[in-house]
Formats: C-alpha cells, structure tokens, sequence
C-alpha cells in the first residue's frame, strides 16, 4: 500500500512497478486532507497514523509505503510504532544531492511544513555539512501537478515563482542540484527545468523507495489481478478528469474510503 495525500505518490508507485512488476499495489490518496503541507504538525500527527491504522484494518497490505515528504518527516515514527508491519518512509533525497552538486549550493524545494522539520535538519547536518542547502517553500507546485494530471492548464509563473525562491537566496545563483522533497514535484520536473534557465539537475527518492520496498519484499511471492484499483479519501467529484492519468499507472477505478 502506498500513503499519499494526492497523487504525488504515482512517481513513487511507477518506480515500484519497475522492480515489482508482479506486485499488487493498493494507492490512497487522502484527498480529504490536501494539502498535507499547509498543516500543522499536530494535524499530521493525528491524521495519518489513524487513516493508516484504519486502512491497513480495511485492505490488510504487508507493507506499507509513505510516499509523501512532510508525512514521512513529521509522522513515520509513531505510524511505525502504532503498526505491526513493514513502514517504508519516504526522505528528502539531501544524501545523493550532496554527493552530486560541484558548486556545493544545493536546493530543496518541499512543502511548507516539510522544509521546517528538524528531520531535514538532521538531513542536513549528517549529509550536507560543508555545503550550502538552500530551501524554499513551493506549496503551489502541488496543485499545479494535481492539476497536470487532470489536463488543467497551468500557470508558468508558478514555476518560475518556485525557481526564483531559490535563487535569490544567498548563494542561489550556484545552485546546480535541487532537491525535489514532495512527491508531487517530479510530475512538473519539466516545468521546472525549463523555469530554471541555468542547468541544474533534480534529485528525488522515488527510485530509493521502491529498492527499499524490493529489499524489504525479497523473496514473497505476489499475484497481481489486473486492473487494480485506488483509494481515495474525501469527494471524487472530478474522477472523470483523473482517469486517463490514473489508467497510465494501471489503476481502473477508485474506491472511496
Ligand atoms: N506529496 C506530498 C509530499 O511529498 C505533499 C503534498 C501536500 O502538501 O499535500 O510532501
């Protein structure tokens, strides 16, 4: 089963199908509760340990994946102790941007809650130390992927607003990796690109996540019926919009929950 708040989570889920090809794979997305990165810490805290206790009641997964940032930094720990299986968090990639970048200015660009978690923090000090990690705030990046994916039009001021936050920071115009630590953001990786101007390559966890999930499944056996299906929490007024991306990652319909 894979956690996340919209449909970030599909750059996670298409990673898993590449290692797992025969996996069933349960997708939520907690539409009730986007944007997960407008919360508050406590708001996090309490919603996604509880929605995963109820779901992993309901769908019975042997592995469960947060494939979201800020849920990841602010909640995995207490969902892995509330939960009798196999947790796979989801981390902001700092790690491999700091073994990439040459000019030692590295970008992160996340949700508002994410990049003010002491776990970026401790990201930071264990893996970039010695480098410049410069962060920013693109909550707006969230809607303009929901909206990609619906075949919405979207605004490119919102990528150049999301490139400019970065690169007007001290040390902003080195940047030549940036951190993509939202699970949403690798569906306008383009868009970004092309609003960057200077070249900068994007580092994110996805390919991580599903590794850790192949290790942490070695040796299961998996029967996978197709099509599969999605979970999606609060209303699905607007799934006629969704299906065709939906359908690309091999989910036909979605439950509500
Ligand atoms: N996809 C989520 C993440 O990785 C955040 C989106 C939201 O704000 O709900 O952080």
């Amino acid at each position: 089963m894979l956690l996340d708040s919209g449909l970030g989570g599909l750059t996670v889920l298409a990673e898993v199908r590449k290692v797992l090809p025969n996996a069933p794979v349960i997708y939520v997305a907690d539409y009730a509760a986007l944007p997960y990165g407008e919360k508050t810490e406590r708001q996090i805290e309490a919603r996604v340990p509880t929605l995963l206790g109820r779901l992993v009641e309901r769908y019975r997964p042997r592995l469960v994946t947060i494939a979201c940032n800020t849920a990841s930094t602010i909640a995995l720990s207490t969902v892995r102790e509330a939960l009798d299986l196999p947790i796979v968090g989801t981390v902001p990639a700092i790690k491999p941007a700091a073994a990439l970048t040459k000019t030692g200015s590295i970008g992160l660009l996340g949700t508002a809650a994410t990049i003010r978690q002491a776990y970026v923090d401790n990201l930071e000090a264990e893996f970039a130390a010695g480098k410049r990690l410069i962060r920013h705030a693109a909550p707006a990046l969230v809607q303009a992927a929901e909206a990609k994916l619906r075949g919405q039009p979207v605004d490119p001021a919102v990528f150049a607003e999301a490139a400019e936050g970065l690169r007007s920071q001290p040390g902003g115009q080195d940047i030549d990796t940036v951190v993509l630590a939202c699970t949403h953001f690798p569906l306008v990786e383009d868009e970004l690109r092309a609003a960057f101007g200077q070249p900068v390559q994007f580092v994110h966890g996805a390919q991580g996540i599903a590794r850790r999930v192949e290790h942490l499944t070695r040796g299961q056996s998996f029967l996978r019926t197709l099509p599969e299906f999605a979970v999606f929490t609060g209303d699905l007024y607007d799934l006629s919009a969704l299906s065709p991306a939906l359908k690309v990652y091999g989910i036909d319909h979605v439950d509500r929950f």
